[in-house]
């Protein structure tokens, strides 16, 4: 968890290598949708396009089904799911049905002007999602994918008008969430502003 711009893409990548588990974005799935122009990406994409959430019955209904995959067996790292309570409580409801759980939730937590900062000068690849910045980490070859010499762009969403409002979509709907963990003993706080690497050093030895 946390806001948009922290680092959750970011960390995943490597988190998923080091443990071998799957990483299951809410985000990623939806592009993917709207780009095969499916029913759902033709439902979510408004909504993602103005920065607000897809419904939750479209979402859930989503994660059902990619939770019953079978890379997901093994356990899961979400990311960017749940997003409001009711993807919450039904997400609890789901994995008690399956006899699993969750184990943390993790939030990364990064002021609202860096947000700003990250995402105005974010860019990614659109053929394999790797993450870049303009300022920060940038890519060899002006718009080419270090890893896949496919098309590295700027997310539609990532319009400092549209930035703003998916912050204040965070700060109402998401935050609340923060409440729902730490009661149930969940919640594990991760400052997200220094460096990538110091950043997933915490995650790491959260885990062991
Ligand atoms: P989604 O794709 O999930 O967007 P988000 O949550 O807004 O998160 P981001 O992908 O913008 O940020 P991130 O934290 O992954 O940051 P990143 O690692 O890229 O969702 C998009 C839309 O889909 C939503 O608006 C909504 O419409 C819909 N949606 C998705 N899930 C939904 C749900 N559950 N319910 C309803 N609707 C849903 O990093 C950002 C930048 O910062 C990069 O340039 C990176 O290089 C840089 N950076 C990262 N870490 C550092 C660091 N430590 N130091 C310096 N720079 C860093």
């Amino acid at each position: 968890m946390g806001p948009p711009g922290a680092g959750k893409g970011t960390q995943a990548g490597p988190v998923k290598k080091a443990y071998k588990m799957a990483h299951i974005s809410t985000g990623d799935i939806l592009r993917e949708n709207v780009r095969s122009c499916t029913e759902l990406g033709a439902a979510a994409k408004r909504y993602m396009d103005a920065g607000s959430l897809v419904p939750d019955s479209l979402i859930i209904e989503m994660m059902e089904s990619r939770l019953n995959e079978e890379d997901a067996s093994e356990g899961f790292m979400l990311d960017g799911f749940p997003r409001t309570v009711a993807q919450a409580t039904a997400l609890d409801e789901l994995l008690e049905k399956m006899g699993s759980r969750i184990d943390a939730a993790i939030l990364i937590e990064v002021d609202d002007d860096v947000v700003i900062r990250r995402l105005t000068s974010r860019r990614v690849c659109s053929a394999c999602g790797a993450i870049y910045n303009a300022i920060a980490h940038k890519t060899k070859v002006d718009g080419v994918c270090d890893n896949c010499s496919g098309p590295v762009i700027q997310r539609d969403d990532d319009a400092e008008s549209v930035i703003r409002h998916r912050l204040s979509v965070y700060h109402d709907e998401t935050a609340p969430l923060m409440d729902y963990y730490e009661k149930a003993g969940k919640l594990r706080r991760v400052d997200g502003l220094g460096p990538v690497d110091g950043v997933l050093s915490c995650l790491v030895s959260m885990k062991n």
